[in-house]
């Protein structure tokens, strides 16, 4: 059986980093292991073998097990129109530039794609982890949402109330004058503009129920997938974080584990400067010092007001670009739930 492993959190505390270290070790422990990544920096795209490929997976060139994949949001939303429509709506629509408006500006469509893509791989059942990195659109909880969300957009209220009923016809477009809200519209950018518009909601509308059972699909993967949130000690994604950990139980399933990145040694808390240390260098440590204790405070708060399992990652000087720096960083990382995921790290 495929476990899956979703990696999510705020903007920029590590999510890319660590779900590749999380494969990487995965796929050296002997798993089978896909990475699904968003928007990596480019040296860790091409420690993954992923550089300028598109959203199917690739064997990595030279790590046996393991396969990465990077979504591209704009892929993405051709593959729903491909997979939901007719074959000449779908080309209709992804020729249509109120979709690709749609896909860039929706504000979960890259969370969408993305949770649509690696259900997919999830259940081709061609690996036994599938590790996923989430986008940073909506900090990540847009990622559960995304499918209801999706569903609600091509067959919600707004497509109601433009079309004035829940099955639009081709009908309708006679009627455009009829609407006041459209007459209007129509004054100021033009029939023709309008009718790309009528086609885009009507095509989007006849996926509808596609995308709904899909989304049903996608929520019953999130739901069985073991959930990381990653965190810095900073009080801003930790905010993020606890706002993850508390709706999550009831998106999916309760987190195995609160991650904070960027953890200090925990020998900095007792270094104090010796005598005749320059004062800088001194004030320096003591300022090290109170931070590693910070961090220390915040994680044990995490850990015993919300009942979290707290992993530690540790701050490096040398961030990972490469796959044995990222394996490296993890083996110096405490308490990652690996058994969870179906191996052991040792
Ligand atoms: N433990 C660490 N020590 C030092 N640097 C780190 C560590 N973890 C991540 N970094 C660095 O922090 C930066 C952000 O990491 P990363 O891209 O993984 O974050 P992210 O959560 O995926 O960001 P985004 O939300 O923008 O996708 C990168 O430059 C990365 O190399
Ligand atoms: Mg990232």
């Amino acid at each position: 059986m495929t476990k899956t492993l979703l990696v999510t959190g705020a903007g920029g505390v590590g999510k890319t980093t660590i779900a590749a270290g999380v494969g990487v070790t995965a796929a050296r422990a002997g798993m089978r292991t896909l990475v699904v990544t968003v928007d990596p920096a480019r040296r860790l795209a091409t420690a993954l073998g992923v550089e300028n490929l598109g959203n199917e997976p690739q064997p990595h060139p030279s790590e046996r097990n393991l396969w990465a994949a990077m979504l591209d949001a704009t892929a993405s939303w051709r593959a729903v129109a491909e997979r939901h429509a007719e074959p000449d709506v779908a080309a209709r629509l992804v020729d249509n530039e109120f979709f690709r408006a749609a896909s860039e500006h929706f504000p979960a469509s890259q969370s969408y794609a993305a949770a649509d893509q690696a259900a997919t791989f999830v259940q081709a059942k061609a690996w036994d982890l599938v590790v996923v990195d989430t986008p940073p659109s909506g900090g990540g909880i847009d990622f559960f949402t995304a499918p209801a969300q999706m569903a609600d957009l091509v067959g919600g209220r707004l497509l109601r109330w433009i079309t004035g009923g829940p099955l639009p016809g081709r009908r309708f477009l006679f009627n455009v004058a009829g609407r006041p809200v459209l007459r209007i519209a129509d004054s100021i950018l033009g029939s023709d503009l309008l009718e790309r518009v009528a086609e885009f909601l009507l095509d989007l509308r006849t996926t509808y129920d596609g995308v709904a059972q899909r989304g049903r699909e996608i929520e019953a993967v999130l739901g069985s997938s073991a959930v990381i949130v990653v965190t810095t000690s900073d009080p801003a994604p930790v905010r993020e974080a606890i706002r993850f950990y508390r709706a999550l139980p009831g998106l999916a399933s309760v987190p195995a584990a609160v991650v904070f990145n960027r953890v200090l040694p925990s020998e900095w808390a007792e270094a104090t400067a010796p005598p005749g240390t320059p004062a800088a260098l001194a004030h320096n440590l003591e300022q090290w010092a109170a931070e590693t204790l910070r961090q220390r405070d915040s994680r044990q708060e995490f850990s015993s007001r919300y009942g979290a399992h707290i992993a530690a990652v540790p701050w490096s000087a040398h961030p990972p670009t490469d796959l044995d720096g990222l394996a490296d960083l993890m083996k110096s990382s405490s308490d990652i739930p690996w058994a969870e995921l179906g191996f052991s790290a040792g």
